[in-house]
């Protein structure tokens, strides 16, 4: 696959300093304490995710991030501040198979992927606002008419917002790994989490998830085999090669030069 997407000032917000995996447990560690001591986050409603899987960080914006917040977040960016259900085919102003992609980060992958399949409307949840902002440059800048983009927390848009059989494919690149063991409750892959977003799949639907942290590929596979309803697309079982339809993620990347191996699972929805 060919990436015409060109470079953005917006790239070096999700800088290694920023975003890392292993930098993960360092990004952590500055929020721990609110983290383990339990505070808005634990006073969720949603008894499964009441620790979030992610800290929204203080990362510098740049200014044409914040201006594409201001002047393209209109046009693209969902707001779903109410937490009702959503139509999905009049956000996108036609029916299309949806794929819904959890933590897009700086967004090049995911827009790379969008700009190549444009019979499938892309749906992109991510709570870090420079991600944001850099993706709707990447959108006006392609002129791409099948990407839509929501600023919330994923849990609480799938389990309000999008209603059964709704998603087509539902991917998951390199969540945050919470490396450290008192972090590991802060994943967002789990069963609880599949239980929950099995039944937004259609029937044949797929999940599909990539990391560079084995000892959470070995989680997510765990998770993934003990799920009621989902099957591995790999008929030997286990992790499957590199897919062609994936391009390399920024998170991706860095992991590449530090030595990360990386794991990726495709599940279908039976
Ligand atoms: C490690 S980064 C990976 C970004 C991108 N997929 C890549 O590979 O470069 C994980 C991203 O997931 C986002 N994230 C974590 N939990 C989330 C949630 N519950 N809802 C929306 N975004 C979330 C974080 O803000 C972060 O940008």
């Amino acid at each position: 696959m060919t990436t015409n997407i060109p470079p953005t000032q917006a790239d070096d917000a999700l800088s290694p300093e920023t975003l890392t995996s292993t930098n993960a447990s360092a990004t952590t560690d500055a929020t721990a304490t609110s983290a383990d001591n339990g505070t808005a986050s634990e006073a969720g409603e949603h008894p499964h995710q009441r620790i979030r899987s992610f800290v929204i960080r203080a990362g510098r914006m740049t200014n044409a991030q914040t201006k594409a917040l201001e002047e393209l977040g209109p046009k693209y960016v969902l707001d779903v501040s109410d937490l009702q259900p959503l139509d999905v085919a009049a956000a996108f102003g036609r029916e299309a198979p949806v794929v819904v992609e959890i933590g897009f980060g700086m967004g090049k992958s995911f827009i790379e992927m969008a700009q190549h399949d444009p019979l499938r409307n892309y749906l992109g949840i991510e709570v870090h606002p420079p991600g944001v902002g850099a993706t709707l440059l990447l959108i006006e800048e392609l002129g791409l008419t099948n990407v839509r983009l929501i600023k919330h927390d994923a849990f609480e848009v799938l389990t309000k917002c999008l209603g059964p059989e709704s998603i087509d494919i539902l991917q998951i690149f390199f969540p945050d790994p919470w490396p450290k063991a008192r972090h590991h409750k802060r994943r967002l892959i789990n069963p609880e989490f599949l239980a929950l977003v099995t039944p937004l799949l259609k029937h044949g639907g797929e999940i599909r998830m990539a990391t560079d942290w084995q000892e959470y590929a070995e989680q997510m596979l765990e998770c993934l085999n003990n799920a009621p309803e989902l099957s591995n697309t790999n008929p030997e079982g286990g992790y499957i090669p590199r897919p062609e339809w994936r391009p390399l993620t920024k998170f991706e990347t860095r992991g590449e030069r530090l030595g990360h191996g990386v794991w990726d699972l495709v599940f279908k929805r039976d």
